[in-house]
């Protein structure tokens, strides 16, 4: 299904429904969150409507897609940070029930699996809103990223690598890199709901709604997934 808004404020209400709708139909729901430039507003704006509308969320778990690896998760630009000041605190979830992928350990693949394990304990994903990468990226899933693969530590795209070196002013030897759930995890969601906003999304939109399903765009699975929604703003969609 594909749902096209026609403003930021639209596009960001619509998306914050699917969270609290969720919490409406179960509770206990475990859903999975996603950072970046999209999806700080539909946070903020689900955060609003938890409050004012007391939206039931008893045993609720909120879980992130990705996390930077090699950075403190105090930094600004990791996503456990990002994840906290913009629902996470908000909506008074605790550290139990907010779980992310570590940003620094002695051992991600150790810390993947007991990550997947948990969500899994807990019954599963109910929901997962997705960002979608200008490449096709999904989480730190690049291009070529095989559709078997699970949670990982990976590398991060260079830009991203780049900026973040910047900030931090951390030295090439530093070691950078990013853990995410795999394209498998993500498609055994029971719903996805993929947002997009902005018309530098429009391309890659279209790439993943009608192109052919190929691990050279990783979004582009999403074409198999049995309960996806595409929510996306008028400039996103205008290539369709
Ligand atoms: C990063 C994150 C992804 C996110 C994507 C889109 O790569 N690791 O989880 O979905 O960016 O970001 P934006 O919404 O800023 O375009």
């Amino acid at each position: 299904m594909i749902t096209i808004k026609d403003t930021v404020p639209a596009f960001d209400l619509a998306a914050a429904r699917k969270i609290t709708g969720q919490l409406c139909l179960k509770p206990d729901s475990v859903i999975g969150l996603s950072t970046g430039r999209t999806t700080g507003g539909l946070h903020r704006e689900a955060a609003s409507i938890i409050a004012e509308e007391h939206i039931p969320m008893q045993n609720a778990t909120f879980f992130g897609l990705d996390e930077v690896a090699g950075v403190p998760k105090e930094y600004s630009g990791a996503c456990y940070t990002m994840l906290k000041d913009e629902i996470i605190d908000a909506i008074g979830v605790g550290e139990p029930d907010f779980l992310m992928l570590p940003t620094e350990s002695d051992d991600f693949d150790r810390d993947c699996k007991a990550f997947t394990a948990e969500l899994s304990r807990r019954g599963g994903i109910d929901l997962l809103i997705l960002g979608l990468g200008e490449n096709g990226h999904l989480g730190f899933n690049q291009p070529g990223t095989r559709f078997e693969s699970t949670a990982r530590l990976t590398n991060m795209h260079p830009e991203l690598e780049a900026r973040i070196r910047r900030e931090l002013s951390l030295p090439q030897e530093h070691f950078l890199g990013g853990v995410t759930l795999g394209i498998k995890d993500i498609m055994r969601a029971r719903r996805i709901v993929l947002v997009a906003k902005g018309a530098h999304k429009a391309r890659i939109v279209r790439d993943i709604l009608r192109g052919p399903v190929s691990t050279a765009v990783p979004g582009s699975i999403l074409q198999l997934h049995p309960c996806c929604e595409f929510l996306l703003d008028a400039a996103a969609a205008s290539l369709l």
